[in-house]
């Protein structure tokens, strides 16, 4: 093993880029190359690379984003795609692939490694919703980020005595709404896996609160429920109308997407970025580096993407008592 490259994939996390440090510095003491590819499976199918030194990932830790850029590759996905993808990586040398970026980017490394250039994934998404791995980097962070913009929200719900509906991001996973309803004590936490009424949990929570004398009234909502079924703005108006308690819609969007990794997101990140290239500097790719607990580990990517875990209902039935 000579020379190695390292791309990040899918949205973009915080704390990609403390994983692109480690990669580069553990791998030059390695004595490896290290080829930094630009914009995700893109830059490898067109040949985008940066030649990176220790020096190329100097005051990057702290920041947010990912310096390589990211993109979602359609191209990628054909069988075409990855045969072009081997022959560039061939091109340029290269033995081995760190690949950072969610579930869908872990089904190229598969490819990838299959094909013939042994890739090894870290599971990087602020959705956390790796089935192997305990946590993602990213996640910490984008929960901070939400959990800061929802706390100003309730200043100003407090003020006019009103119902707040925030949506956060997840994709299909509830892991960021479960997460910060506790934190931010949520009338109702409404996520993808757990069926919920609206009746019930919604309207019916608001109106035993009135009773109760609360005057503001907080609503999470994954977007993972909402774009199945009603969304933020609806389910305000409906909360308005049933109950009479005037009610705004905020849908956070991408904001949870950047900002600097907080310390738990740049230490595992760190983690798995060494990890990563302890694998690959023995030629052992089709890996995805996960975390179990405290501890870092690594599985088959299929075995891995097979893989399961469940939202702690905990988090949603403490929400729900405490939110009295
Ligand atoms: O996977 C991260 C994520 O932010 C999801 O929470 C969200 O569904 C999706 O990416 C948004 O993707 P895009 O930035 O491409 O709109």
């Amino acid at each position: 093993m000579k020379k190695i490259g390292v791309l990040t994939s899918g949205g973009d996390a915080p704390g990609m880029n403390a994983a692109i440090r480690a990669v580069v510095r553990a791998g030059i003491n390695q004595g490896l190359e290290v080829l930094g590819i630009k914009k995700g499976y893109v830059g490898l199918l067109e040949g985008l690379y940066d030649e990176m030194t220790a020096r190329s990932v100097s005051d990057i830790l702290h920041r947010g984003g990912t310096i390589l850029q990211s993109a979602r590759c359609k191209e990628f996905k054909t069988q075409e795609g990855v045969q072009k993808a081997v022959e560039t990586a061939k091109e340029i040398g290269l033995d081995g692939l760190v690949v950072i970026g969610g579930d869908g980017s872990f089904r190229g490394a598969r490819d990838l490694s299959l094909a013939g250039l042994p890739t090894v994934g870290i599971p990087g998404t602020i959705d956390n919703d790796i089935g192997c791995s305990d946590y993602t980097i990213g996640f910490d962070t984008a929960l901070n980020t939400v959990q800061e913009a929802i706390d100003k929200i309730r200043d100003t719900c407090r003020s006019h005595d009103r119902c707040s509906v925030v949506e956060v991001m997840g994709r299909d996973a509830g892991y960021i709404a479960a997460y910060v309803g506790l934190s931010c004590g949520a009338e109702a936490v409404i996520v993808p896996e757990k069926h919920f009424d609206f009746k019930k949990d919604v309207l019916q929570s608001i109106a035993e609160g009135v009773k109760r004398g609360k005057e503001q009234h907080l609503i999470i909502v994954a977007e993972g429920v909402t774009k199945d079924n009603i969304s933020a703005i609806d389910m305000a108006k409906r909360i308005e109308e049933e109950t009479g308690v005037e009610t705004r819609a905020t849908i956070l969007g991408h904001i949870q997407r950047g900002g600097n990794p907080s310390v738990k997101d740049r230490v595992v990140a760190s983690k798995m970025g060494y990890f990563a290239v302890e694998l690959i500097k023995e030629g052992i790719g089709n890996r995805i580096v996960a975390t179990k607990g405290d501890d870092i580990v690594d599985y088959d990517i299929l075995e891995g993407l097979n893989m399961s875990k469940k939202l702690d209902a905990e988090l949603l039935k403490i929400s729900e008592i405490l939110s009295m």
